[in-house]
């Protein structure tokens, strides 16, 4: 039943890449989870329907300056995931995955981000847990496991309105947030045992208050001629109400939940490798500041209970501080940590006054950030280099070694210029995960401490600034008609994960 079915490839190229060599199922411990990602707002569609407020991203692809989404396109419709739940849910079974990483859209929820619920909007996502599961019952082998988050860009736009969003002077988002989040538990946490507060918020601070080129947009300026325009302050003061907000929902999780529902919480940090770009000590310096300024952002406070040293070095008294109770909330409150990881890049220490190009945040972390080694570019490129996911995951157990780390994100783009039946026959997709979940598992060997990992994305979407123009998916949606044709990449998972699976 799980033989592959592909036919916009040749017989002799299916067996070349699909063969998944030393990898199996079976090198994962049974309780590993393998699943696909997406994300609320990137496919669900139905964005302004059956009661569902305004996101700041709703807002923003509507009023923000001309350009700043790549072909001016919406995710109104997007892939109408909320119409095609049960084939996308049918297509992970039939591709062999156990899991499925989602995103509950807020103000789907909480169309005025606090108060009045839309039922509408519960009821879907209730139809979404139990079909998951469902899966489980019908087939009798494990089930789709939801691994939900809670809250992945799609801020609800009252509140950006109400006081600033993410940058309020009173924290009153720490408490909206946590009030969302206990709401969330309490209705559909009975079936949800995975969940996860925030996506990718360093990329939300910096995208959204620094460069401005996602929402809530902040900075209308490109880099380079914002010196003025672009706040030195605003991502950290955003940051730091994104982990105040992360630890009170957390707080409210493990009082009221966890143990009653036996799930477990986390974060989802976004972070490159950095390696150094020149051996000399400054340029190791570098790559370690530039991994400071990204995961450490977050997992250090989580952690350690404050800010990385470089980072409190550098910032100075623009970076918020945590008094003794906030510290007290934020350490320890996750239990594991989800990380997002594409790509590595090399880092060069500026030792000379920085361009003008660098202000606020790349000022800060003084790091010079290459695509490429010199000798490197006709070689390997960035997309493909699984060695930086090794290094990454050998450093997060190094350094905080203490959590569980789930990869809930890895995966590559191509152009949208190729055309269909072509855009199926990924073949670098493939390359590229044969090279990523093989670092994964070498990581695993070598003590890490990795439960999962999830491919972005399932399905072709909408991506951000970039509208439709790029494609992450392993399964290709034709925006016509809707319809899925799962790529070669999503034959290689079902070869890698087809193994019987066996009953808890
Ligand atoms: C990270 C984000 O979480 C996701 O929304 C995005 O589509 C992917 N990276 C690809 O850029």
């Amino acid at each position: 039943a799980n033989a592959p079915k592909f036919n916009g490839v040749s017989k002799s190229d299916q067996d070349i890449h699909l063969d998944t060599g030393r990898l199996s199922r079976q090198c994962f411990p049974h309780t590993f989870a393998f699943g696909a990602s997406t994300s609320a707002y990137q496919v669900e569609g139905m964005a302004l329907e059956e009661g569902r407020g305004s996101s700041i991203w709703d807002s923003f692809v509507r009023t923000s300056v001309t350009g700043k989404i790549k072909d001016k396109s919406t995710a109104d419709v997007t892939v109408d995931q909320y119409h095609h739940y049960k084939e996308d849910i049918d297509l992970l079974k039939d591709l062999n995955f156990d899991s499925y990483r989602f995103s509950i859209s807020w103000s789907r929820i909480f169309p005025d981000g606090t108060g009045k619920v839309n039922w509408k909007g519960v009821d879907y996502y209730n139809r979404l847990i139990d079909y998951l599961l469902e899966k489980a019952s019908r087939t009798e082998l494990l089930g789709i496991t939801p691994y939900v988050n809670l809250h992945h860009f799609d801020l609800p736009e009252v509140l950006e309105k109400r006081y600033n969003g993410w940058l309020c002077k009173k924290k009153e988002i720490v408490k909206d947030f946590a009030d969302y989040a206990d709401f969330c538990f309490k209705l559909f946490g009975d079936r949800v045992k995975n969940w996860f507060t925030l996506n990718e918020p360093r990329i939300a601070c910096i995208f959204g208050y620094y460069s401005g080129i996602i929402a809530p947009g902040r900075c209308s300026k490109p880099i380079g001629e914002c010196e003025e325009g672009c706040s030195l302050t605003e991502p950290y003061e955003a940051a730091h109400n994104m982990i105040l907000a992360h630890a009170a929902a957390v707080q409210i999780y493990r009082l009221k939940y966890q143990k009653k529902q036996q799930g477990k919480i986390g974060i989802v940090l976004d972070c490159k490798w950095y390696e150094p770009f020149r051996s000399p000590r400054n340029d190791h310096e570098a790559a370690k500041r530039a991994i400071d300024f990204e995961i450490g952002w977050f997992i250090h406070p989580i952690s350690c209970g404050q800010y990385p040293k470089s980072m409190i070095h550098n910032v100075g008294d623009r970076l918020p501080s945590f008094t003794e109770k906030e510290r007290e909330m934020v350490r320890g409150s996750i239990d594991y940590v989800g990380i997002n990881h594409y790509s590595t890049s090399y880092a060069e220490d500026p030792i000379e006054l920085l361009p003008r190009l660098y202000a606020g945040y790349e000022k800060d972390r003084r790091v010079i950030v290459h695509d490429d080694k010199v000798e490197e570019a006709n070689g390997s490129n960035n997309n493909g280099r699984p060695w930086g996911m090794y290094k990454l995951l050998m450093h997060l157990k190094d350094n905080y070694g203490h959590y569980p780390i789930i990869v809930v994100e890895n995966g590559t783009n191509d152009a949208s210029d190729i055309l269909f039946p072509y855009v199926l026959h990924d073949k670098a997709r493939v390359d590229y995960y044969k090279g990523y979940v093989d670092a994964v598992k070498n990581a695993i060997d070598n003590g890490a401490k990795v439960i999962g990992y999830f491919a972005w994305s399932l399905l072709d979407n909408w991506e951000w600034s970039r509208g439709y123009t790029t494609r992450y998916g392993i399964v290709h949606v034709d925006l016509n008609d809707q319809k899925r044709y799962p790529k070669l990449s999503a034959y290689w998972f079902q070869q890698l994960l087809k193994e019987e699976k066996v009953k808890p």
